[in-house]
């Protein structure tokens, strides 16, 4: 993800995803089983990128606890990869300014102890039990490595042949496997892990529009001559769509190996209305519309383009005209490349 805050500034889909599953935080942090005063209460929150909704987001659970366990410690840990701008987390926690689960304008709350830890979720992060309470928001999407394939057409696994889509499907069972069973060691019996992710319903799969918009401003840029056609083919995205019954697989299915792990509580699959879209419907403004879908997409994609469709020779600059025509066709074509957020999210118990 960008950062700088420009991924916070930049998430308003990503926090009103958060807020959607707001009440599934707060009925599972009143069942939630506690360990006995004044042992600290564990929470965790896996993929927190910059910090704006995962503080949010924590701070739904810290408030439920506390109606239970007035005075007990609570330790926070927001994790990502060690590229993560954490600097950027710590400054929203500690923002002098702002009310959250840590203090409210600058007076601390009692007995609270955030802190940070850089690695990858799908191995092990925490210690063995010391998790009461886990969340991972729009992260698990993301694929530990990117399969072996090509799709020259497009810029996702989506519009790929059959083989090309049953690489990616494996990867993410693979990687959503190791996501289980790390945060099952990390989990103590009774906790709760929420999980929502980016995926796909019958009809539609998220990202629909998002993944157009990026392919066609990429096409023009190859078109102009100013990015390199193999770039561009040999390009996609390490990320992966799952249904409802490919998250919950590795729980239910016979056979699995942390079939016993856990109790499916709630699961979901859903359509989150994305705010730009509303916003247009509302105002007919195709200018901020544009403009707010169009830091949606960079906010995502810009590091990855930069990595991946730059070589050493080529101007930095290009990414910004890259983003420059995902804002022109935003304005040219307002209704072809309408973002469609279907999530799908699992409540578990560590049995
Ligand atoms: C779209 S952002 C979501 C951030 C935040 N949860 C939210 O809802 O706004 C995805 C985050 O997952 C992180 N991520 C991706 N793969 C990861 C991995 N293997 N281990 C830890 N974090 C990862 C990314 O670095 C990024 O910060």
């Amino acid at each position: 993800m960008q950062g700088g805050g420009e991924y916070d500034r930049h998430s308003s889909v990503q926090q009103t995803t958060m807020e959607c599953v707001a009440s599934w935080l707060h009925e599972a942090a009143a069942r939630v089983a506690l360990p006995d005063e004044p042992m600290p209460i564990g929470i965790a929150d896996f993929g927190c990128s910059e910090g704006r909704n995962s503080i949010l987001a924590a701070g739904h659970v810290v408030t439920e606890l506390r109606r239970r366990r007035a005075m007990q410690p609570i330790c926070i840990v927001h994790a990502d990869l060690p590229t993560n701008d954490f600097n950027q987390l710590f400054a929203n926690l500690h923002d002098p300014n702002a009310s959250n689960y840590f203090h409210d304008h600058g007076n601390a709350r009692p007995h609270i102890f955030p802190s940070v830890v850089g690695g990858s979720f799908y191995g092990p992060l925490l210690l063995p039990g010391s998790v009461r309470f886990a969340t991972s928001f729009l992260a698990v999407e993301w694929l530990d490595r990117l399969p072996d394939v090509r799709v020259p057409e497009f810029i996702s696994y989506i519009r790929g042949s059959t083989a090309a889509q049953n690489a990616f499907a494996h990867q993410a069972a693979q990687d959503l496997m190791a996501f289980y069973k790390h945060r099952s060691v990390e989990l103590a019996p009774g906790g709760q892990l929420l999980i929502i992710i980016p995926g796909r319903n019958d009809t539609r799969v998220c990202s629909d529009g998002l993944n157009e918009l990026l392919n066609d401003a990429c096409a023009d840029l190859v078109e102009s001559g100013r990015l390199d056609r193999d770039r561009f083919e040999r390009f996609l995205f390490p990320v992966y769509f799952r249904s409802l019954e490919e998250l919950l697989a590795p729980v239910l299915e016979a056979g699995s190996p942390i079939r016993k792990c856990y109790r499916v509580e709630r699961a979901e699959a859903f359509e989150v209305p994305a705010p730009f879209n509303e916003e247009l419907r509302r105002t007919g403004d195709r200018s901020a519309y544009a403009e707010a879908y169009t830091g949606f997409a960079r906010a995502i994609a810009e590091p990855l383009f930069r990595a991946q469709l730059l070589g050493p020779e080529d101007d930095p600059s290009i990414i910004a005209m890259l983003f420059d025509r995902v804002r022109e066709r935003l304005l040219e074509y307002p209704d072809r490349y309408v973002f469609h957020n279907i999530e799908v999210a699992a409540l578990l118990t560590r049995t």
